[in-house]
């Protein structure tokens, strides 16, 4: 960035709604490479939540970045017709999926172990899937919905898959967490979310703080490995998941969301980026460096994160 875009973007950072719209994204983007045709050739991207919204285009894009592209999905249709959308816009035919509903561990664990079965080498891994519930809801494993799908998850997915990322390196970890992560800190002693009256929104947002902690716990975790471990924020974008989820969130700021283009700009740049190959247990918006917390809510102690670690390896050591 030069001095210009440095104060542009200092400014748009002080303010949520000028740093999450369109907006911040049309004044943060000028002058940016585009990302460079064949940055994915001979790398397997794995992505969860590929067949709508946000990860739709990242599928598509690192498709056609000649990505070897592997997509965890719920929905035998969905994921094939995407398959076949996917290729005909790309020309790629290297496109698989695995079938797992994310929200059931003993799904995550075996499709983890089809994974690896069938995967010698995985070098991106993006954990983009994601579930805001409008009533509290428990699986039939008896966790609650958003803990379950968007933090019990990811953990068990990634940490299944970390071994093959090391042999595979270098590789990238890529989280997509959400600014409404700054909202919330994490409830340790209620993951499960029994106490008081339930909000889907607050519920996701904590399951995105802890994504991020898991996220910097990975990193020094795999330090020295070759395995990057970041987290990216896409601001707020046009998707089917906020217009059917939120949909009062989505009729007020319609016009200034984010196309679901702009929303994945940044987690291809952390899947093919020089400069972020350099970066790990880092948050990013808009293809910088950004603060995990925006107000004095949610920051935890050495203490918290290796408490939450040791409440998912629990829960998930009952269930898989
Ligand atoms: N859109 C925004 O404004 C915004 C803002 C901040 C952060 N984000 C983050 O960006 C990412 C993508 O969001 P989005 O708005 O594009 O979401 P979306 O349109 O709701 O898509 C969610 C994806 O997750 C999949 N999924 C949900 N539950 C699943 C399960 N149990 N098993 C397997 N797959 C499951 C869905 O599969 P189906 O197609 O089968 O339903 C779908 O592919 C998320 O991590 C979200 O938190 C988005």
């Amino acid at each position: 960035m030069n001095a210009t875009s440095d104060r542009w973007d200092g400014l748009l950072e002080t303010s949520v709604v000028g740093s999450f719209t369109s907006l911040g994204y049309k004044i943060r983007s000028r002058g940016w490479d585009a990302i460079p045709a064949g940055a994915l050739s001979d790398r397997t991207v794995l992505i969860t939540g590929a067949t709508s919204g946000i990860g739709t285009i990242v599928a598509r894009e690192a498709a056609a970045l000649g990505a070897r592209l592997r997509i965890v999905a719920r929905n035998v249709d969905k994921v094939r017709s995407l398959r076949d959308e996917l290729v005909a816009a790309t020309g790629n035919e290297d496109i698989g999926y695995y079938i797992a509903d994310l929200s059931l561990m003993s799904d995550v664990a075996r499709v983890s172990d089809e994974i690896l079965e069938g995967e010698p080498d995985i070098h991106v891994l993006v954990n983009n899937a994601v579930i805001l519930p409008s009533e509290r809801t428990l699986t039939t494993e008896g966790l609650e919905l958003s803990h379950a799908t968007n933090l019990v998850a990811p953990f068990l997915l990634t940490n299944r898959m970390l071994e093959r990322l090391v042999e595979s390196a270098p590789a990238r970890i890529i989280n997509v967490i959400s600014g409404g992560m700054y909202t919330q800190g994490l409830a340790l002693d209620d993951l499960n979310y029994e106490e008081g009256d339930y909000s889907g929104s607050i519920a996701y947002a904590r399951a995105k703080r802890g994504l991020m902690i898991l996220t910097k716990m990975w990193a020094d975790r795999l330090a020295g490995t070759g395995v990057t471990v970041n987290a990216t924020h896409p601001g707020w974008v046009d998707t089917p998941g906020v217009r059917n989820s939120i949909p009062t969130f989505y009729r007020l700021t319609r016009p200034a969301l984010r196309t679901p283009e702009q929303g994945s700009d940044t987690i291809l740049w952390l899947a093919t980026s020089d400069r972020a190959g350099q970066e790990t247990g880092k948050l990013w918006h808009d293809r910088a460096i950004r603060s995990e917390y925006r107000f004095k809510i949610g920051i935890e102690t050495t203490a918290d994160r290796n408490q939450l670690w040791q409440a998912l390896s629990e829960t998930v050591g009952a269930l898989t």
